[in-house]
């Protein structure tokens, strides 16, 4: 059974809908098999999001996402990488498709209320990054 790292962005949690999220997260048959809601660091933020160091987007990014709190997951599942990102939609809500998570709360393509893995050696390194073993539970 495959699992993918979820975060449910500071956009979101400002905004009190943690809860319509994860409802959406459980309709597609994702199960959350841990939670956690913290605050991240600037240096934490640029860490996570390493990849994307040389993009124009960057420094907005980070301040982003340690605008508030985010909520970090582990979802389990069948397939969960790909039912994920199919249940979060594209990276810019105008382009996300009806019914997905980022269609019915993201603001822009910055405040797009959630991120999600987005391939099996992703997921492992980004579980890693913010949950240790004794924190999942199946
Ligand atoms: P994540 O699940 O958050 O990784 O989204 P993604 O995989 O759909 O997008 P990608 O990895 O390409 O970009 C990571 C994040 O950077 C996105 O979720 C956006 O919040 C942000 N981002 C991407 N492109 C832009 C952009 O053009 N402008 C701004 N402000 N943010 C961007
Ligand atoms: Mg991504």
């Amino acid at each position: 059974i495959e699992r993918t790292f979820s975060m449910i962005k500071p956009d979101a949690t400002r905004r009190n809908i943690t809860g319509k999220i994860v409802d959406r997260l459980e309709s597609a048959g994702l199960k959350v098999v841990a939670q956690k809601r913290i605050l991240i660091t600037k240096a934490q933020a640029e860490a996570f999001y390493g990849v994307h160091r040389e993009r124009p987007f960057f420094g907005e990014l980070v301040e982003t996402m340690t605008s508030g709190p985010v909520v970090v997951q582990v979802l389990e599942g069948e397939g969960a990488i790909l039912k994920n990102r199919e249940v979060m939609g594209a990276t810019n809500p105008a382009q996300a498709a009806e019914g997905t998570i980022r269609k019915d709360f993201a603001v822009s393509i910055g405040e797009n209320s959630v991120h999600g893995s987005d391939a099996a050696e992703t997921a492992k390194a980004e579980i890693a990054f913010f949950f240790s073993d004794i924190e999942i539970t199946g």
